[in-house]
């Protein structure tokens, strides 16, 4: 990192505006226009780029706390927030999702852009845009000066190494080699890519906290999905190298186990993240997207392709999956604890212990990429001086399970896949404290189960 490397935050960060609308902005009763039927599983399906189709009906839903969608009929179905991005809908059988409007630096949360349409069981697709009653919701986007989120020295400085191994008891950190050529821009593709930076989870109530203590006695103190009575479900630590593509690898990396989990490691596919940076139409491609979307949607409207369907290379490119491939698909796809602001730790103890893997995203600040060894929590304490080289970040990563330390100091901890390679971290892997939602970990963890393919 160079000094020089600051000048280009205020542009880049203001380059591309993510949405930013929050629940209270989108509670409330809708006006879908739903457009004409389009073939099925066709890679043209691509609602955000029809600015114009013919309206054959509309449907009126009021959305309401916490995941109640009811459509004028009276029917009741589900809802949640996509993060702050736009909603997913499903009722009376149909299933809407789309991304909240924006324009230039703000969002238009009262509408919705043109979004995918389908039934449940993924036919009929079609296209849909949604306005919200009541008055314009304009929201403009403020970049973030939280002070403490400044650092006094750079990533992967002998200053920042040294001060964190001296602040810091329960984690250690050190310089790699690998980061010495990346520039500020590199490390925000490694934390999540431009359409993620700057966007905090809006908490909500954490309406399924109570009646989860009693839960806690049913799991073990300590599980660990890459060694269950010797045996291992977790597929290989990979490298997504400077492309935002984490939320790929983090969704390959469920479904890769979920698979191994179900078939007794009798089958384990390694999945393609290429093809989602390059096909994935609920994605930005290196520049980020979100679990939900990728792991949940796609894979079940899309699937999934092998990895040598479309091998990685790192980059943004035209969609050059083989098409020839099988397409391994994902369903019952949801944010743990049923909807987004649901998610806590029990439920994703109960997530991970009894169906696999879940796919999580937090905050990644500066400390966080020379981390080594231990249980890693942010200190703001550390962040005093005006040096601030990007935004907040969300990352996607993999929690595989769980533990405890009793020193140097006790702590409980969750037990991460990243997917900066294997000489990251410990062996690709980090721990980070849990039972605290840490940096955001506990705040939109999502899981799917694979529709197992025998060929
Ligand atoms: C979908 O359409 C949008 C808007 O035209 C375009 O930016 C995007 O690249 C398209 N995505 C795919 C996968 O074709
Ligand atoms: C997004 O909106 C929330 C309020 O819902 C606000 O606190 C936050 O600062 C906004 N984020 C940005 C980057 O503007
Ligand atoms: C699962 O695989 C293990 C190791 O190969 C084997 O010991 C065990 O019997 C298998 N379980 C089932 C239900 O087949």
């Amino acid at each position: 990192m160079h000094v020089a490397a600051v000048v280009l935050l205020t542009t880049s960060a203001e380059a591309d505006t993510p949405a930013n609308c929050s629940y209270e902005d989108i509670r409330g009763t809708w006006i879908f226009q739903v457009g004409s039927s389009q073939e099925k599983g066709s890679q043209d399906w691509n609602c955000s780029a029809s600015t114009a189709f013919a309206v054959q009906y509309q449907v009126k839903i009021h959305l309401a706390y916490p995941d109640i969608a009811t459509d004028e009929f009276n029917n009741k179905g589900f809802w949640t927030l996509i993060y702050n991005q736009g909603f997913e809908v499903v009722v009376a059988g149909r299933k809407y999702f789309g991304f909240s409007a924006f324009k230039e630096k703000s969002s238009l949360c009262n509408v919705i852009n043109p979004g995918w349409a389908h039934d449940v069981l993924g036919n009929d697709l079609s296209c849909f845009k949604g306005q919200k009653e009541g008055s314009i919701i304009k929201r403009s986007r403020r970049i973030n000066r939280d002070p403490t989120l400044r650092f006094e020295y750079s990533i992967n400085s002998e200053e920042l190494v040294e001060s964190i191994n001296k602040v810091h008891k329960s984690w250690t950190a050190k310089r790699y080699k690998q980061f010495e050529s990346l520039s500020r821009e590199d490390f925000v593709r490694m934390a999540g890519g431009k359409r993620t930076q700057g966007i905090r989870a809006p908490h909500l109530a954490h309406a399924t906290v109570n009646g989860q203590k009693n839960l806690r006695a049913s799991f073990p103190r300590a599980f660990d999905w890459r060694n269950v009575n010797g045996e291992n479900f977790v597929s290989p630590v990979r490298n997504q190298a400077q492309c935002g593509s984490c939320y790929a690898f983090t969704a390959m990396g469920m479904a890769e186990s979920r698979y191994r989990i179900l078939t007794n490691n009798t089958m384990q596919p390694v999945f393609s993240p290429q093809d989602i940076v390059e096909c994935s139409i609920y994605s930005q491609g290196c520049e980020g997207g979100f679990g939900y979307l990728v792991g949940g949607k796609y894979a079940e409207d899309f699937g999934l392709v092998k990895e040598k369907c479309n091998p990685y290379k790192g980059i943004d490119g035209k969609c050059s999956t083989d098409k020839k491939c099988a397409r391994y698909r994902m369903t019952d796809y949801k944010y743990v604890g049923g909807f987004y602001g649901g998610c806590n730790e029990m439920a994703m103890m109960e997530a991970i212990y009894n169906r696999g893997p879940v796919a999580v995203g937090f905050e990644v600040y500066n400390d966080f990429f020379n981390y080594k060894s231990g249980v890693y929590h942010h200190n703001p304490k550390l962040n005093q001086a005006p040096f601030q080289p990007f935004e907040l970040t969300n990352h996607a990563v993999l929690i595989v399970g769980w533990g405890e330390v009793s020193s140097p100091v006790p702590d409980k901890y969750w037990i991460v896949k990243n997917s900066w390679g294997a000489d990251w971290g410990m062996d690709g892997y980090f721990w980070i404290r849990r039972g605290t939602d840490e940096c955001g970990i506990e705040s939109l963890a999502m899981e799917a189960t694979p529709i197992i393919r025998f060929d």
